[in-house]
């Protein structure tokens, strides 16, 4: 009876189809790579995402079985000092979600890890649009509140298929424009909260051999909207901006707590900041 249990396990694990997990880390300070949709890769089995005693961290494919429905799990060794977290969605093991998960882990262990950032990366941005993955295909993913990254400064990038995320000082620190470079998607940079909303794709032309001058620098289409309409101020509580939700305050005011506790050591202040809005962000007006 065990051993059909087991074979059974076998069989669903072998019968799960891979899944999509960022690839990036963070040496020290200076060296890394911030993690961002141009930074994906197609897994067998599950995401992971692993913290060293001194800070250090990577992500990318992990050989351990996770399920698809429970959400990721982090586990600090207190022999090694390792956490390593673990888990079986698409995206997963993404950057945000994943360090709430170990700020809550640690909390409950009582350590603290000195996380290795690259700033404080007080920025947010959208992290959404259409992605070209190496053996899926495209996937879209929606410009909404839960596609979102925290960074040095955000991104957009054209061509076929246009997709925006978070920049951080590992990747250097471009000027703030747009720059289009013959037979390569048009990126753009900006310095603003949520200033990179994904723009219309376009089409690639065909012939390479013109020598025109690519089109003159401008600074990101400020006519194409963030979700508030309002990127050159911040006002705090701007009711609508997205649905509210009760469930989501909860969470926020939980996460607070833990976070406000746990950030002795840790040399990132945007999660305390960032919950403020989100709280704010999803109250109803009353
Ligand atoms: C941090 O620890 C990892 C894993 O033990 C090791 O590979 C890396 O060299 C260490 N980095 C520093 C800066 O000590
Ligand atoms: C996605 O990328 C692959 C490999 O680079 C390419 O062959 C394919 O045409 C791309 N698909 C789309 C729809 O752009
Ligand atoms: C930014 O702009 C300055 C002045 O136009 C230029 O000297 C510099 O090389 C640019 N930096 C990058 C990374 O493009
Ligand atoms: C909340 O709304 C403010 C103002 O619209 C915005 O600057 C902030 O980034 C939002 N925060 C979240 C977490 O959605």
């Amino acid at each position: 009876q065990v051993l059909g249990i087991i074979i059974l396990n076998l069989l669903c694990q072998t019968a799960q189809s891979s899944v999509i997990c960022y690839s990036c880390y963070g040496k020290s300070r200076t060296e890394g790579a911030t993690c961002s949709y141009d930074k994906l890769t197609v897994c067998d089995t599950s995401c992971g995402f692993t913290v060293s005693a001194n800070g250090s961290w990577s992500t990318g494919c992990s050989t351990s079985a996770q399920p698809s429905t429970t959400p990721q799990i982090c586990t600090f060794a207190a022999t090694t000092r390792t956490t390593t977290c673990l888990c079986g969605a698409d995206f997963c093991n993404d950057f945000d979600t994943t360090v709430d998960d170990l700020l809550d882990v640690w909390n409950k262990d009582g350590v603290t890890i000195p996380m290795m950032f690259p700033s404080s990366m007080t920025l947010e941005c959208f992290e959404c649009g259409q992605v070209n993955i190496t053996g899926v295909g495209i996937v879209v993913l929606p410009c909404d509140a839960a596609h979102t990254c925290h960074g040095d400064y955000c991104v957009t990038k054209r061509g076929e298929n246009p997709h925006s995320y978070c920049g951080t000082a590992w990747d250097g620190t471009p000027n703030v424009s747009c720059t289009k470079m013959p037979n390569q998607p048009e990126i753009c940079i900006c310095t603003e909260s949520f200033c990179n909303p994904v723009l219309d794709p376009v089409q690639e032309p065909v012939t390479t051999t013109t020598l025109a001058a690519a089109p003159p620098t401008t600074t990101p289409a400020a006519t194409t909207a963030a979700p508030s309409g309002d990127t050159t101020s911040h006002p705090k509580c701007k009711n609508g901006a997205f649905t509210p939700n009760t469930q989501a305050v909860t969470m926020g005011e939980k996460l607070k707590n833990i976070i406000s506790n746990a950030f002795n050591a840790v040399n990132i202040g945007w999660f305390k900041k960032g919950i403020d809005d989100h709280i704010c962000n999803y109250s109803s007006p009353t």
